[in-house]
């Protein structure tokens, strides 16, 4: 560790937790800075797959999770961007006021929700810094020689993280669409008629995610996969009385009132559950289901997931009937 440097401790109750080297540290546009990881001794990283993100801890504790953007390809290097939220938790104000080349940093994964899936093409939307799981997928259907195109769009040019890397590289597949210059991304335009053959990426804002959902609304099932940053607003649960949860491996059962998270009951009976954002948003805890009806409450998993009833993530959802049983 170099003079004066900080070391943060490694996430606690996540995969793979591991101490790296901030490495260098730069901006990438207005409000964005791109830091690069790397082991103190130079050993190689575990590998990812495009839309795979890490989880990063912070001197409170808290962890935060940001989606790799760099080379798959290299072994011995993360990167990744944060943006500078200002009515964030105080994360990012962290990362771009204090954190420093040489110090040190604690990282959990790299875990994948949002995974590509094979196709004829795709059509990648990015709004903002929704840019970051999807540069890597782009860079994957290229090297795969696969039909793509990115319409990207930003408050204003010099905020779009990545333009100049994308745009020299790719040319016309890119459409950057700075909101100042050219108002919101025309998506009607740039899905044209619903066609087999093609899946939508999408990561961004709230608001960009759900004009996006409508305008795909009917194309075929499962065309469109959507990240969210932030969790779903959601009705109350549709019970309101408690269920039970039968562990089906530690042999145990427990009873989940409205006032506990299934998170919370299942590890105070005893078992031993993975997490990190506690929100429904980063798949950390995702928990098969043996048996029972989860009321799907979070924020990662696809319809087709959801339908099949055979996981959940018992930081948020809950049970539509009286018992679940979990492979737990
Ligand atoms: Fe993040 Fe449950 S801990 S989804």
């Amino acid at each position: 560790m170099v003079a004066n440097s900080v070391e943060l401790p490694v996430p606690r109750g996540v995969a793979n937790a591991a101490t790296l080297t901030v490495t260098a540290k730069e901006p990438v546009a207005d409000g964005v800075v791109s830091l690069t990881l790397a082991h103190p001794d130079g050993s190689r990283l575990p590998d990812w797959t495009p839309g795979s993100h890490i989880d990063l801890s912070l001197p409170d504790g808290t962890t935060r999770q940001y989606s790799l953007c760099g080379d798959r390809w290299d072994a011995h290097t993360y990167r990744i961007a944060v943006l500078r939220e200002p009515a964030g938790r105080g994360g990012s104000a962290y990362v771009h006021d204090q954190l420093s080349p040489g110090d040190r940093v604690g990282v959990g994964g790299p875990r994948n929700h949002f995974p590509l899936v094979p196709s004829r093409t795709y059509l990648f939307i990015a709004g903002g810094i929704g840019i970051t799981p999807l540069l890597p997928m782009v860079h994957q259907a290229e090297l795969l020689g696969t039909g793509w195109q990115l319409l990207y769009g930003g408050r204003t040019r010099s905020s779009m993280a990545f333009r100049e890397e994308l745009t020299a590289t790719h040319g016309e597949r890119v459409r950057l669409v700075p909101q100042d210059e050219f108002g919101l991304l025309d998506l009607a335009a740039r899905l044209g008629t619903p066609r087999t053959g093609t899946k939508v990426y999408c990561c961004g804002p709230a608001p960009l995610l759900a004009a996006v959902e409508a305008a795909c609304a009917a194309w075929p099932p499962y065309t469109l996969r959507v990240e969210r940053f932030t969790a779903d607003a959601q009705s109350a649960p549709v019970r309101s009385v408690p269920f039970e949860v039968e562990l089906r491996r530690t042999g145990r059962t427990t009873t989940v009132t409205p006032d506990v998270s299934v998170l919370e009951a299942v590890r105070r009976a005893g078992a031993d559950v993975l997490s990190s954002c506690e929100q429904g948003t980063c798949g950390t805890c995702l928990t098969p289901v043996l048996e029972g009806e989860p009321e799907h409450r979070d924020s990662v998993l696809a319809d087709h997931e959801r339908s099949a009833n055979d996981c959940m993530l018992p930081c948020v959802s809950r049970s539509r009937g009286d018992r679940l049983v979990l492979d737990l």
